[in-house]
């Protein structure tokens, strides 16, 4: 087992680690920024009909549940057409409305989940065309769907998902960006940018695994925290879910995630000097709100921890702890802002003892309803 964890403590810390590479091989073979080519093999077929597509409909569980919301902020922003993204464990007992002419995209790590196996089974019964985004080969998911492309992230053993969460969002964005090149709805420059910016993201990630220790640092201080908010706006939204959602599985610390504007319909209420808030608060198109949001929380003496873009003057002045991520494109952003709150939620599982691949109660697939 020693071997296999090729020197981390844990698997959990491995595939953190793993990510700058895992990112690139979901991107190969897909992405050539030189050539301005980007091709997923298993939607060449289906590339007219998701082009005409009137819907998209995205369905999956947790974290891929979570990599499912950002997308939706993708394909809405690049491929103007509509998303819905839905729990597969309500979305199958619901009798949803499903016309044949919606893509649906099943997103699964393991590709054995129950309930999204099943949403899959309804959305086929209905005439509808079901894409899979899974990291297992040849798993149930896989198997199931009708095309399909995986996220090539290798063996996730750790029950926290990671690299599996943002290879699924490499994914589903060269998806978004293809779909949107096809429809015509963004312009040859910003599609060549995208693809630029794609291939860079590796070396980014490799940047900003080297706040590790500063990170290490952030978690000691707050070992004993008894709950944890975290607030992100747009993008960074999803980003905050699935921040909170790592954090409760592995360490059993409360945490909430919200966007942020929704703080002051009631989450607001509690803050005060023991409650640590989470703010996503990079350069993109929300971030003067969400300064005002930060000065909301300071003014009720709560403690902040940010992430930051590089070079951010003003953040850091405001709040108690930064956390830096290089620049990027505004839809790439998750792929760099997840990555310190996977850190951050380790070391304080770590430090407080628990068993961080094994976390209890959990499975890392579940294959019961
Ligand atoms: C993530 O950290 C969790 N362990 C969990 O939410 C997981 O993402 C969910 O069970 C879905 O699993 P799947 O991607 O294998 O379908």
């Amino acid at each position: 087992e020693a071997i296999e964890k090729g020197g981390y403590d844990h698997f959990m810390l491995k595939e953190i680690f793993e990510q700058p590479r895992s990112i690139a091989d979901s991107m190969r073979g897909r992405v050539n920024s030189q050539e301005e080519i980007l091709q997923l093999g298993g939607l060449r077929d289906y590339m007219d009909k998701l082009a005409l597509a009137k819907r998209i409909i995205i369905v999956g569980c947790g974290t891929s549940w979570h990599a499912g919301l950002v997308a939706e902020y993708v394909f809405e922003e690049l491929a103007r057409i509509p998303v819905e993204v839905e729990y597969a464990s309500e979305f199958r007992y619901r009798n949803p409305i499903i016309h044949a002419d919606d893509f649906v995209i099943a997103i699964s790590q393991s590709g054995e989940t129950a309930d999204t196996l099943a949403a899959i089974q309804l959305a086929k019964s209905k005439g509808a065309t079901i894409f899979g985004v899974c990291n297992v080969v040849g798993s149930s998911i896989a198997r199931e769907t009708h095309a399909g492309a995986y996220t090539h992230a290798g063996p996730e053993i750790g029950v926290a998902s990671t690299k599996a969460f943002t290879a699924q969002v490499t994914v589903l964005t060269q998806m978004a960006v293809a779909m949107a090149h096809k429809r015509g709805t963004i312009t040859e420059e910003l599609y060549r940018q995208l693809l630029l910016d794609l291939s860079a993201i590796p070396q980014k990630v490799e940047q900003v695994l080297k706040a590790a220790d500063r990170i290490k640092e952030i978690a000691y201080i707050f070992t004993y925290a008894r709950n944890f908010i975290y607030l992100g706006r747009g993008l960074n939204f999803p980003v905050a879910l699935e921040g909170a959602l790592k954090l409760k599985e592995i360490s059993y610390i409360h945490a909430e995630g919200y966007p942020a504007a929704e703080m002051k319909h009631g989450p607001i209420a509690l803050i005060d000097e023991d409650m640590p808030v989470v703010f996503i608060a990079t350069k993109d198109s929300s971030y003067e709100k969400i300064v005002s949001n930060i000065q909301e929380v300071k003014a009720r003496k709560g403690r902040v921890i940010a992430i930051v873009t590089e070079g951010d003057t003003l953040i850091p002045g405001m709040v108690d702890f930064v956390i830096e991520v290089p620049e990027t494109h505004e839809v790439l952003i998750p792929l760099l802002s997840s990555i310190p709150l996977q850190l951050l939620s380790y070391y304080i599982a770590v430090m407080r003892g628990r068993n961080v691949d094994q976390p209890r109660n959990l499975a890392k697939s579940v294959t019961v309803e």
